[in-house]
């Protein structure tokens, strides 16, 4: 097939000619290495649209047409790895977030389930590898926000035993012990300027785990600090450069060294308003500047693919649904990326991430778990028992409630 190349570089007098060559190479490589995505929220819509039941007949995953994602569309996309978002907004924080999360995990393990000619549920490097063979969707679970977890140790651990491999550390709210992007756009008071104590802890007992570290939505000092007590590379599951769109949901260009210097993997988000900064427009050619921008400042082993399908309004011109990509990779292969660069954004990139996650688990597998809770009064909410704090052992009666949570909770009264 490397003459079709010659003949395409032959031929760029022709742009139509050789676009339609670039897009056949892309084809072709991507048959032998398909693309592993960072991050899709088809779980949401499924929420949305049926609260979860796959069994309604218009949930169908075949037939589903008013999203970016169905079957077809994945198999015309060449995508062989999703990782499926178990995402639940922030309003769940202190309420029933821990539950939503499950009910998110358990409808990704459904569609496995209900669709096995198409996915399998993977949770290692080599189970992808697996997928890619037998030309199904490896699908592996992230769950997207600290909030999460609830800050429990104990919740964190269950969720990686549930097929979690990884978590975005914030979604858009601080949790009890990290910030939140949000932070730097003053839309909310920074409260641990970055990781506290306690999220340095999940951050080492997430590496302890082999759960991989997301640093999509986070504030750019809970980057560094997580950058800075990981001793795994971090992700960024779906996320592109600040300096061509200045948002702060992008990563910007002296974090994108720091990624360079340990290793980890920047996939790029298509949301028009991270792509050109306007959510009414954005083209391929603006996402492929992204991958561009990234690949110069911090390496070609640095970059990945992370669409955010499915949890965003609007996407760029020519990446409308996810059957897209093999364009964009078309367009990578114009700019002069070579396959075994293509190859690596496609794949190998998270991979090899990934495998270096689990080599640094299996070093760690003779240290204990982390079985010290947080610190009561560290807790928000009104809702919650004090089980196990001893002090705090009647602290559910309205009458003996802590001091702390008194305030928040005669405010709330007030109209
Ligand atoms: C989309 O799917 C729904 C439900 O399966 C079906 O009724 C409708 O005709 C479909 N629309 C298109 C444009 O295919
Ligand atoms: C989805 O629809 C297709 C096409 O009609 C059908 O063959 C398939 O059995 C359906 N899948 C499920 C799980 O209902
Ligand atoms: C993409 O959008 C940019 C900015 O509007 C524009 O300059 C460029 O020509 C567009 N590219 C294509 C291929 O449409
Ligand atoms: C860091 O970036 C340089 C320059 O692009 C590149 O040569 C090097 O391989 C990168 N290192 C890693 C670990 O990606
Ligand atoms: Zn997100």
């Amino acid at each position: 097939m490397k003459p079709m190349l010659h003949s395409c570089v032959l031929l760029t007098l022709f742009p139509f000619c050789s676009a339609e060559l670039f897009r056949v190479e892309a084809e072709r490589i991507m048959e032998e290495m398909p693309l592993i995505d960072g991050h899709n929220d088809l779980p949401w819509q499924l929420l949305k649209k049926f609260n979860n039941r796959l069994s309604a007949a218009p949930a169908n995953l075949t037939l589903l047409n008013d999203t970016h994602t169905n079957i077809p569309k994945l198999r015309r996309g060449h995508v062989g790895g999703q990782f499926w978002a178990a995402y639940v907004p922030c309003d769940t924080q202190n309420k029933d977030a821990v539950k939503r999360t499950l009910e998110q995990i358990d409808v990704i393990h459904r569609m496995c389930d209900k669709y096995p000619e198409a996915f399998v549920c993977v949770t290692s490097s080599a189970g992808i590898e697996d997928a890619f063979r037998a030309k199904k969707v490896a699908s592996l679970i992230g769950v997207e926000g600290g909030h999460s977890i609830d800050s429990s140790l104990g919740a964190l651990r269950m969720f990686y035993r549930l097929g979690v491999r990884y978590m975005t550390l914030t979604h858009s709210c601080n949790t009890p012990w990290v910030d939140n992007w949000l932070v730097d756009m003053d839309q909310e008071q920074p409260v641990h300027n970055g990781l506290s104590d306690f999220g340095k802890r999940v951050v080492r007992e997430m590496n302890r785990l082999g759960m991989l570290v997301d640093l999509a939505h986070v504030s750019v000092q809970t980057m560094e600090d997580a950058l800075e007590v990981s001793k795994a590379p971090v992700i960024f599951s779906h996320s592109s450069a600040y300096e061509l769109c200045r948002s702060r949901r992008n990563v910007p260009d002296n974090i994108l060294r720091r990624v360079n210097q340990t290793g980890g993997l920047v996939m790029v988000n298509f949301y028009n308003l991270y792509v050109s900064c306007k959510k009414e427009a954005a083209n391929l050619s603006q996402v492929a500047d992204h991958l561009d921008h990234i690949k110069k400042v911090a390496g070609a082993a640095a970059v990945g693919f992370g669409g955010d399908y499915d949890g965003v309004t609007t996407v760029p011109q020519g990446l409308e649904d996810v059957s897209k990509y093999p364009d964009l990779v078309a367009e990578l292969l114009r700019r002069k990326w070579t396959e075994a660069e293509v190859k690596d954004a496609l794949a190998g990139n998270l991979l090899r991430v990934f495998r270096k996650v689990e080599e640094i688990r299996d070093s760690l597998s003779r240290e204990a778990p982390d079985d010290e809770p947080i610190a009561y009064e560290a807790l928000g909410g009104q809702c919650r028992t004090s089980y196990g704090y001893p002090a705090r052992a009647s602290a559910s009666l309205p009458s003996r409630l802590p001091a702390a949570l008194l305030g928040p909770l005669l405010y709330s009264l007030l109209p």
